[in-house]
């Protein structure tokens, strides 16, 4: 198994990980009926994101805290969903990369649902 080492890569990654949380039943109704989200626009966007915490390139100006302060106020988001975010996203990875930046944009994951869960109450 490879490293990611592209913008490809991450792109590869996010519609795999998209593909499984659209149909999750804890959190697939926050992409399908909250924000009822355009996969074709939204991959681009979350791949600027994590090229950023990855390469730091794609130029990812927005505020991710505030987005998700925004899909809070919609529908609550609780710890089950953050728990259920993160395993899906862990084992995405995992199945499909292995490597120093597999490790880092885990870790990454991590730290930021951490945050985002104090900040969007
Ligand atoms: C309970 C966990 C989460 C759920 C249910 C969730 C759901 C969503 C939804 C529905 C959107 C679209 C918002 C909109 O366009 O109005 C969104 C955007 C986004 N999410 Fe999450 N999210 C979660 C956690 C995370 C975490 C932990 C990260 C990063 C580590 C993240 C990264 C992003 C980014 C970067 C965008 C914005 C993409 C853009 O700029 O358009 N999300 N999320």
């Amino acid at each position: 198994m490879k490293d990611i080492t592209s913008r490809e890569d991450i792109e590869f990654l996010m519609q795999a990980f998209y593909k499984d949380a659209f149909i999750n039943p804890e959190i697939g109704i926050f992409f399908t009926k909250i924000a009822k989200i355009n996969l074709e626009e939204h991959i681009p966007a979350i791949t600027d994101f994590w090229e950023q915490q990855l390469f730091r390139k794609g130029g990812y100006k927005k505020n991710v805290i505030q987005i998700h302060k925004n899909l809070n106020h919609k529908k609550e988001m609780h710890k089950i969903h953050f728990d259920t975010w993160l395993s899906l996203f862990q084992n995405t990875v995992d199945t499909n990369f292995k490597g120093e930046k597999a490790e880092l944009i885990k870790t990454r994951a991590l730290s930021i649902a951490t945050v985002m869960q104090l900040k969007i109450k």
